[in-house]
């Protein structure tokens, strides 16, 4: 099929000589009027315009061409327009350039060279067209910038939207690296305090002695070095959304002050008598296991269901079928427009690499491992090499047995105990290991179960 052209001009003849001259390369579409410009404009829909400015009813005025070019351009942006202009026209030439034409070719018009800007100006149309087409095909994947086209994340991306309507607390559950704290923001963002403050606090992160005054806030001379009165972030989030990350590592006595603004909207500043009214909505994330904490007694009961009337779990990345690739090549579209390294690609043993590590680090791993691919690799392939999984090999010179064998032992192990959902037993079975050599290992390496697994693994 040829590329469309229309081709619009009061002049009979020059429309014919047109025709023939490019019939070859081009579908050449004729108008002779703004009527009959428009009707084929809405019909062929054709990617590159030849127009001539001076048409009736003021064949000597410019008028009616800029019209159409307007109308053209408000129908889609991305026409491409050539004016064609007589002699002596050259002012309203450029003048429809600075209104959005593309390029101009004066009369008498030599056909060589107008066959060149119509070739140029069909290549830019087309390479537009794929970029605009590429653009919303990505962010029709992406949901408030999240990538997810597996059934997993799609019911994450369902239950964002049910919770944004209300102003229930929310618990994200997820392992690190998983997206909790975009979770949070997307709520945010589609709940009716967009336009609120979004503050986040990660609780894991303060020590014990400063979360107190961090979350409520204190009144001046309420201890040592309060010399100003001060807001906590509660306070600070209301008409807002208030992330408290690592919601599992607020101390006892807090959960207690927690819980009680949960239920009344209430709180009082250290060191103040004074009740206030915060109208803050609460959004808490953990990638522990919340539940054990509760049985241990490290997390109050109440406040845990308070907390979890509404939770949304983020499945880890090795559950996400066909993510792990849409957000590799996410990632590396992002990096190699960061470091103007164009045409950048994975190459197959990169994407079976990909497929088959198993993501321990989540979102954030595959983020982090093709950024410095990105920025380490020197040809135009990613190799297992750059994103640094290629096994033994990525093994940097310097290191000592020792090292290299717990190393390995540490991936292996953290692998199989991903694979088996946390189970000790067929882990150590296809380790080729026993049970209590497992365990020891483990010890010895400083490796945990994977936290959201270990109900799971506790009915062994
Ligand atoms: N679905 C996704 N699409 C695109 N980027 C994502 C997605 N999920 C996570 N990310 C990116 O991965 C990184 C980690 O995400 P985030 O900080 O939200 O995870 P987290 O669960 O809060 O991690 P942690 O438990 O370590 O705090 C961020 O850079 C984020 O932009
Ligand atoms: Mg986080």
């Amino acid at each position: 099929m040829k590329p469309k052209l229309l081709l619009i001009d009061d002049d009979a003849e020059i429309r014919t000589q047109m025709k023939w001259a490019l019939n070859q390369e081009y579908e050449v579409l004729l108008a002779e009027d703004r009527n009959t410009a428009l009707a084929a404009f809405k019909e062929h829909r054709p990617g590159v315009v030849l127009l001539d400015l001076g048409l009736p009813p003021a064949p000597n005025s410019p008028e009616e061409g800029f019209a159409i070019m307007s109308e053209f351009l408000r129908l889609n942006s991305l026409t491409k327009i050539i004016i064609i202009s007589g002699q002596g026209e050259k002012s309203n030439a450029l003048q429809a350039i600075g209104a959005g034409a593309y390029d101009f070719a004066a009369k008498p018009v030599d056909v060589e060279e107008l066959k060149l800007i119509l070739k140029r100006t069909f290549h830019v149309a087309g390479l537009e067209k794929e970029y605009r087409e590429w653009q919303q095909r990505l962010q029709g994947e992406s949901f408030e910038g999240m990538f997810g086209t597996s059934s997993t994340m799609q019911t994450v991306f369902t239950s964002i939207r049910k919770v944004s309507t209300t102003d229930a607390p929310v618990l994200i559950l997820g392992e690190s690296g998983t997206g909790k704290e975009m979770v949070a923001r997307a709520i945010h963002k589609r709940s009716s305090r967009k336009d609120g403050p979004f503050v986040a606090i990660n609780c894991g992160a303060i020590p014990e002695t400063l979360l107190e005054s961090e979350l409520f806030g204190h009144e001046k001379g309420s201890f040592t070095g309060a010399h100003v009165q001060r807001k906590g972030r509660i306070e600070s989030a209301s008409g807002g959304t208030l992330f408290l990350d690592e919601i599992g590592e607020i101390p006892l006595p807090l959960q207690v002050k927690l819980l009680r603004f949960l239920q009344d909207q209430i709180i009082e500043r250290v060191g103040g008598r004074q009740s206030i009214e915060v109208d803050t909505r609460i959004v808490a994330a953990t990638n522990a296991d919340l539940k054990k904490s509760l049985s241990d007694g490290r997390f109050r009961e109440d406040l845990y269901y308070r907390l979890a009337v509404v939770t949304v779990s983020l499945p880890p990345l090795r559950e996400r079928e066909g993510d792990i690739r849409s957000l590799a090549q996410e990632f590396l579209r992002r990096f190699a427009a960061e470091t103007e390294k164009d045409g950048l690609a994975f190459d197959q043993d990169a994407l079976k690499a990909l497929a088959r590590h198993t993501w321990p680090g989540n979102v954030r791993e595959l983020e982090n491992r093709v950024k410095r691919a990105v920025i380490m690799t020197e040809g135009s392939r990613l190799t297992p090499h750059d994103l640094e999984l290629n096994g033994v090999s990525n093994i940097a010179s310097g290191t000592t047995l020792k090292d290299a064998r717990e190393a390995v032992e540490r991936e292996l192990i953290q692998n199989m105990l991903h694979k088996h959902s946390g189970k000790i037993a067929p882990a150590a079975s296809e380790l080729g290991v026993s049970r209590p050599t497992l365990y020891e290992l483990m010890e010895k390496l400083g490796i945990q179960r994977p936290a959201r697994d270990l109900k799971i693994a506790e009915s062994e």
